[in-house]
């Protein structure tokens, strides 16, 4: 598998025009500071950009970040202009062809960001095996990745180390391919089916389990939006397999509950992160609006004070008293479209 993965981005495709679906494209609107951090970026770094989703966290001031399957970096150089001089990002690929684009821009983007020395390195490499690369246990802040983890024949080695690698109260904040139903394993075999980021998409209710298996122990879907495959040859094969592209961030924190508890807490948000003064969304299910008490279950509650998200909020309550289950705090289905509808008029732009 990672041999035609490294042909398909290698050598088959040569910019984002090439894609036969939209899996690998992001349609979401992005703010305006998002935007002009874009505007900075080399036109051929950006022209192969084959990601799914915005992987952009709130408070990233400083952070060290670590790409996993970073392409040709566009993801990257995005984030080192969002971490500033004193962060760090790291891109790790195993493709030659897509990291050779991300060495050569490194000095053009120091310049445009008027930095004066990198705050960025490319690694060629697998994903599964970060140890392979030294990167030690508890050493960045915060993970990203961006329509990769479907592409890994090793998807369980991928979070596991993941997970090795965050420090705790770090995150793996990425966007990624997943359907609503185990796909076939004939489908897995195939060459485009497997490199457009589709069939080997993981049935999300198995990535839920996994995620937990690899110490992630509560999943937080943050975005999803249906895929709109409308190559016809790639229809007729996936019949009524539903994919979707979706951001799931997962802290690394020891102490998460199996379910959302109540202990009758609440936050209040100060609206002191840069660029979301009004509202803190944590994920689909939690827009914390500035100073409004926010009831939370125990889960959130360690999410945001044991984070780098502590000294934006104040907290109320403590773990003392148990009140039962926390009603709402996320649904069992993730996805907005229903796995029973017929409907195949899903939406989905390009690029
Ligand atoms: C769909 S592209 C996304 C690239 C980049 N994240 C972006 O948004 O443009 C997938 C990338 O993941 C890399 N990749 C896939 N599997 C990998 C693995 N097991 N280890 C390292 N890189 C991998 C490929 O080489 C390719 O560059």
């Amino acid at each position: 598998m990672h041999d035609e993965v490294k042909e398909y981005y290698g050598k088959v495709l040569q910019s984002s025009e090439d894609l036969k679906t939209d899996a690998c494209c992001t349609t979401e609107e992005m703010p305006d500071h998002l935007k002009q951090a874009m505007s900075k970026i080399h036109t051929e770094v950006a022209s192969r950009y084959y990601g799914c989703g915005l992987v952009r966290p709130q408070q990233l001031q400083g952070m060290r970040i670590l790409d996993l399957g970073c392409g040709s970096g566009r993801d990257c150089y995005v984030l080192s202009q969002l971490v500033g001089e004193d962060g760090f990002v790291m891109g790790v690929d195993m493709t030659d062809e897509q990291l050779d684009i991300a060495n050569a821009y490194i000095d053009y983007h120091t310049e445009a960001f008027d930095y004066k020395k990198p705050n960025i390195a490319f690694k060629k490499g697998y994903i599964e095996r970060l140890d392979e690369l030294n990167l030690e246990d508890n050493s960045f802040d915060i993970i990203v990745s961006n329509c990769v983890i479907n592409l890994s024949p090793d998807k369980e080695s991928v979070l596991k180390e993941a997970y090795r690698v965050l420090k705790p109260g770090g995150e793996l904040y990425f966007s990624d391919v997943y359907s609503d139903r185990r796909v076939p394993a004939e489908l897995v075999k195939d060459p485009v089916l497997y490199g457009e980021c589709l069939s080997g998409a993981l049935y999300w209710n198995d990535f839920q389990n996994l995620a937990k298996k690899c110490g992630f122990l509560d999943p937080r879907l943050v975005e999803d939006r249906p895929l709109g495959i409308e190559n016809k040859q790639v229809e007729a094969l996936i019949g009524h397999i539903n994919f979707y592209s979706a951001t799931y961030r997962l802290f690394k924190l020891d102490d998460l509950e199996a379910a959302c508890e109540d202990y009758g807490q609440s936050v209040v948000y100060k609206g002191s992160i840069a660029h979301h003064p009004q509202f803190f969304n944590l994920d689909k299910h939690h827009a914390i609006e500035r100073g409004r008490h926010f009831s939370v279950c125990g889960n959130t509650w360690q999410m945001l004070k044991e984070s780098r998200f502590c000294e934006h909020f104040e907290f109320y309550g403590d773990m003392n008293k148990h009140f039962g289950i926390f009603p709402g705090c996320g649904s069992d289905i993730p996805f907005t479209k229903s796995i029973s509808s017929d409907d195949s008029s899903v939406g989905g732009g390009c690029c």
